[in-house]
Formats: C-alpha cells, structure tokens, sequence
C-alpha cells in the first residue's frame, strides 16, 4: 500500500480545525448539534482535505488558507453522507464502523444535521480571514472560494450526481451517462479540493489551473471507481460500511458495467493519466503522484 506523506498530521489538523468549529457553536438544540458531531468528527479518512493540503503544499500556498478549503470541503462532504445514507436515497445502516446518524438519532435529526453542516462549510469560507487579496480581481477570494464549492456540491456537481445515482438505480445506463454520474457526486468535491486552493496562490497560471483540473478529475472519477470495486470486494469490518449494497439496491458501477477487471483496468488507465498530467507541472507532485496511487490502490 502506498504511504501518504504527513497523512496522519494532516488528519490530526482538520481533526482539531472542525472540532473548534463545533466548539464555538452555540448550543440552541444539544440533540443537533450532537449529530453534527457524530457526523462530522466522528471517523472518516479526510481525504478531501489531504488533498487541498498537499496540493497547497505543492504550490507554495498559505496552509493557514487551506484549513478553512478543507474544513468547508469535509462539512459538504459529511453533510452528503448523512444524506445519502438515508432511507430515502441509500438505506444504509452503518458508517464508518457505527449505526449511521439517522439510525443513532432520528432520520429528521440526521436530515438537519446535514443541513447544517452544508451551511456551516459557507460559514467557515465566508469569515475566515485569508491571507491573500486577490489583486487581479474585484471579487474577494471569500466569494471565489464560495463560488467553487457551490458549483462542486450544488446541482452542477455533487447534488446532481447524487440525482442521477438514484436515477440510474434499476436500470442500465451507458457508460457514458456512468462517467458523468461520477465525475459529478464524487469526482467534483475531489477536484475542488484541488481547484480551490489554486485559488488562493495568484502565481498558479492558467494553464497549471487547467493541469491541475485535469488531474482532480481524473483522480475523482478513479476514487468512485474504487469506491464501487471495494463494494464487491472488501469486508464490512474493513470498510465501516456495508458492502454489497450497490449490488443490492441495483445501482449501474462500474463493475456492473464492465465486470471487475474492466473496472480495475479503468482504474489503473486513470491512474496512468492522472500521473502524466502531474507531469506536465513545474511543482514537486510527488505527494500529488503519491494520492492518485493510493486511491487506485485501497482495498477500504
Ligand atoms: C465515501 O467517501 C463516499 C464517496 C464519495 C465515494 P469516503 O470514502 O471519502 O468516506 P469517508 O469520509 O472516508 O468515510
Ligand atoms: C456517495 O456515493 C457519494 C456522495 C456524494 C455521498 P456512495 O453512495 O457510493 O457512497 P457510499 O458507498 O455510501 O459511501
Ligand atoms: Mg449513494
Ligand atoms: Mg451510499
Ligand atoms: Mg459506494
């Protein structure tokens, strides 16, 4: 398995960075904020925001910037697991080795904690001081960085996938309408996790802009490509989720599609071309190279 570098640091800091989020809420209903909690705080690989960190790392930005891209990034990405585990959309019991957070409170909870955890990610974005001013633009790069994550969780990203996911569940799509379902509820939080501190540093050009977009994208459709092929073959206790329930629920993967070495395959292909994409910067993508590897690689 591929080692990340400063993984378990980078953790440990957005760890601590949303822990005083919750922190500094005041308590209107305990119960809510409890969930939000459990929802947020408790497990989860943090990946999104590993990646916003090593890719500030890599261009040289302020990682004080990065920890509010990250906090926002991880409150969306929370929100839409309690969401999407819900009896209405997935159905599922168990999340990262608990009962899910509509199970261990109530589905109405679990609905407004993740409400409030999507508001909480624009809270965190919208007043955080940022160390740079944009000189080049009127806008401040508070509404910049509001801008990106709408696009990536709204209806033209992570919401709209999530759309047609339920839409495609019971029937066969092609594989084309497969890659746009998830480029967009999962490959569009990952790529902002890239774009979004690209933001933040004005010496980033275009072009390495435009490199490193492709590299998100590729590497976002391989996540949930991986995401699907773990699904068929590791254990519950592994993943802290229930496997088989796509198989279950009926849903279009990949594996579905192209059987589980057609999907392997497409993994690596991505893998290959996510790589030669980094290659095209004049950054050290070693972290970079490093993470694209190990989502193709993970077994959980
Ligand atoms: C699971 O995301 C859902 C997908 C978008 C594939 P993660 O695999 O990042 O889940 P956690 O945050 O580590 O639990
Ligand atoms: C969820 O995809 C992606 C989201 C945007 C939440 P899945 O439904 O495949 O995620 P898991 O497998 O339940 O974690
Ligand atoms: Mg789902
Ligand atoms: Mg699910
Ligand atoms: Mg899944």
């Amino acid at each position: 398995m591929t080692t990340l570098t400063s993984y378990e640091h980078y953790q440990q800091r957005i760890n601590d960075f949303l822990a005083a989020k919750l922190e500094n809420l005041t308590t209107n209903d305990p119960k809510l904020l409890e969930a939000m909690r459990y929802g947020l705080l408790i497990g989860g690989k943090r990946m999104r925001p590993y990646l916003a960190y090593i890719t500030g790392e890599a261009i040289s930005a302020n990682l004080n910037d990065i920890d509010a891209i990250s906090g926002a990034l991880e409150c969306i990405h929370a929100y839409s697991l309690l969401h999407d585990d819900l009896p209405a959309m997935d159905d599922d019991d168990l999340r990262r080795g608990k009962p899910t957070c509509h199970r261990a409170f109530d589905e109405a909870t679990a609905i407004l904690a993740g409400d409030a955890l999507q508001t909480l990610a624009f809270d965190i974005l919208a007043n955080h001081t940022f160390s740079i001013k944009l000189s080049a633009s009127k806008t401040p790069i508070q509404v910049k960085l509001i801008q990106q994550l709408v696009r990536a969780s709204g209806y033209q990203g992570m919401c709209g996938g999530q759309a047609l996911d339920l839409a495609a569940t019971n029937k066969v799509i092609p594989l084309s309408e497969l890659e746009i379902l998830h480029s967009l509820k999962t490959g569009a939080l990952l790529a902002a996790a890239v774009l979004m501190p690209a933001e933040c540093c004005e010496q980033v050009t275009v072009e390495h802009k435009q490199i490193l977009s492709d590299y998100a994208q590729l590497i976002g459709l391989a996540y949930q490509v991986q995401d699907d092929i773990i699904d068929l073959t590791s254990t519950e206790e592994e993943l802290g989720k229930p496997v088989g329930s796509d198989l279950a629920a009926n849903k279009s993967t990949y594996p579905s599609l192209l059987g589980l070495q057609g999907a392997q395959d497409k993994a690596e292909n991505l893998l290959q071309q996510a790589l030669q994409a980094l290659a095209r910067l004049p950054y050290n993508t070693q972290s970079l190279a490093n993470f694209a590897t190990f989502i193709v690689k993970r077994s959980h």
